[in-house]
């Protein structure tokens, strides 16, 4: 797979087959690609906790809402914890008032997501979980920005319609 093959071919996909297992060659692959994302001075603010087996199984189980049940069918969990800027990014933050962590926590899943598509993986990012009982299940009070839902898919992927470039870009 080309670089356009995997950034125009990934996709959210919420059926994962339950059969087949993420080998731990595959998930450090993935993990190396993640962690290469840039972030404001390079303060990668984030921790990746990766659950696998019961562990993805209950950490999916925790939903608000009653949302994103589809996760338990997930065989990986990714658990993203924000955690402190390094001081050269708290700086930079007292000047620009902008708080990147968020951003770059988000351009870091964007890359789990397309590593892991990569490998034949798919992905659905979760912003909707009981964040207390996970930070308890992991064991951090860090703030939980992100779950990330993974497996191989079981199902062809579903067709997610987009804004046309033109609704979004304009050139000056
Ligand atoms: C920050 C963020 C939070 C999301 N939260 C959820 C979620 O809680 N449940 C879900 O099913 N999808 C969630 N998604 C997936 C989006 O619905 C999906 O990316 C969007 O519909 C575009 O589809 P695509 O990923 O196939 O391009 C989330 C995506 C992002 C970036």
């Amino acid at each position: 797979m080309n670089f356009e093959e995997v950034i125009k071919g990934r996709y959210s996909l919420r059926q994962f087959d339950e059969k087949k297992e993420v080998e731990d060659e595959v998930l450090k692959e993935i993990l190396d690609m993640a962690i290469n994302a840039p972030s404001a001075c390079n303060s990668m603010p984030y921790k990746i906790t990766v659950a696998t087996k019961e562990k993805a199984k209950l950490i999916a189980s925790k939903r608000k809402l009653n949302m994103n049940k589809f996760a338990e069918k997930a065989k990986v969990i990714f658990v993203i914890e924000e955690d402190s800027y390094n001081l050269t990014a708290k700086a930079g933050n007292k000047i620009t008032d902008i708080d990147f962590r968020s951003i770059d926590i988000g351009i870091m899943v964007q890359n789990i997501c397309l590593a892991a598509y990569s490998k034949g993986l798919v992905t659905c990012i979760l912003g909707m979980f009981d964040e207390k009982s996970i930070q308890e299940i992991i064991g951090t009070k860090s703030p939980i920005r992100l779950l990330v839902a993974m497996g191989y898919p079981e199902k062809d992927r579903d067709i997610t319609k987009k804004k046309s470039v033109e609704e979004i870009f304009k050139i000056i």
